[in-house]
């Protein structure tokens, strides 16, 4: 690799996963198998299939690679957990997905503090069979170089949270799932789609990356891409480096914050996190 000397890759070691661990794998599965038809991005479920994913246990690294390859030239590779940024970035700049090996424990199918190999695996991959959402995930690697070099790593996060881990997406007269983090977890596919509680606003660039974010609790505010191609467009198109300057200068937007320039699709009714608020 050029610039990072330790690219913190591990080896999966498939052959010592245990068969409660590939049970594990299997029950959360057919749990998100059973919740995501109509929910989810058509993308998401022909990349299931591309990848042959219904396949029981854990996945192959080795085997998902190949096919992966094949299809968009990303790899997936394993890594002990949260890497440092600048490893994040140079992998993804090079289309290498870094994942957890390990999965949780069978009394944790529903919460889960650090993703592990079904978030990973599960949540992520399947989109990398889509070309432009692939190259998006590239693309956004490049960008993280360079917003390292820029001191704005905070504001791409933002970026990265919304769409990559929490966003929504227009499918013609419907709103769909593609986030990562909802898609792999049973209650928030629900959530996200169907609760009136958090806002769901178009996306816009400028106001996605001025807006905090929960690493708590479900999201307040979810943003709704219209496809991954205005996706790739707007984020590819725009010159970074003036928008972290003028970010720099504006104030940063609380969760649930609605602006006058929102395109805004449900005003929500924050119940669920009032409601969560007043028990603690
Ligand atoms: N265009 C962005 C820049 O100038 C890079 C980028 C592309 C970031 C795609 C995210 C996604 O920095
Ligand atoms: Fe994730």
């Amino acid at each position: 690799m050029d610039s990072v000397t330790d690219d913190f890759i591990i080896p999966q070691d498939w052959s010592s996963y245990s068969a409660v661990d590939h049970a594990t794998w299997d029950r959360l599965f057919a749990r998100q198998q059973a919740m995501l038809p109509g929910r989810v991005v058509p993308a998401f479920l022909k990349g299931l299939d591309v990848l042959r994913l219904s396949k029981p246990g854990i996945p192959d690294f080795a085997e998902l690679s190949d096919r992966l390859m094949h299809a968009t030239g990303w790899q997936v590779v394993a890594v002990p957990g949260l890497v440092p940024d600048d490893v994040f970035y140079e992998h993804l700049a090079n289309r290498r997905f870094v994942a957890g090996r390990t999965i949780r424990r069978p009394d944790q199918l529903d919460y889960l503090e650090e993703p592990d190999v079904f978030h990973d695996v599960f949540g992520h991959v399947p989109l990398l069979t889509d070309p432009v959402f692939a190259d998006y995930m590239q693309a956004y690697g490049e960008g993280g170089r360079r917003a390292a070099s820029l001191g704005a790593i905070d504001k791409l996060a933002r970026l990265y949270w919304y769409t990559v881990e929490f966003g929504l997406i227009r499918d013609g007269d419907a709103t769909r799932i593609f986030g990562a983090g909802i898609v792999s977890s049973r209650s928030e596919s629900v959530f996200a789609l169907d609760d009136p509680s958090p806002n769901r606003i178009a996306f816009d660039l400028k106001r996605v990356m001025r807006t905090r974010y929960r690493i708590d609790d479900y999201q307040q505010t979810y943003f709704v891409i219209d496809s991954f191609d205005d996706l790739l467009r707007q984020t590819l198109d725009a010159d970074f480096g003036p928008i972290y300057a003028e970010l720099d200068a504006a104030e940063d937007l609380d969760v649930d914050r609605i602006l006058p320039g929102d395109r805004l699709l449900t005003r929500g009714t924050q119940r669920h996190a009032r409601a969560r608020t007043a028990r603690q």
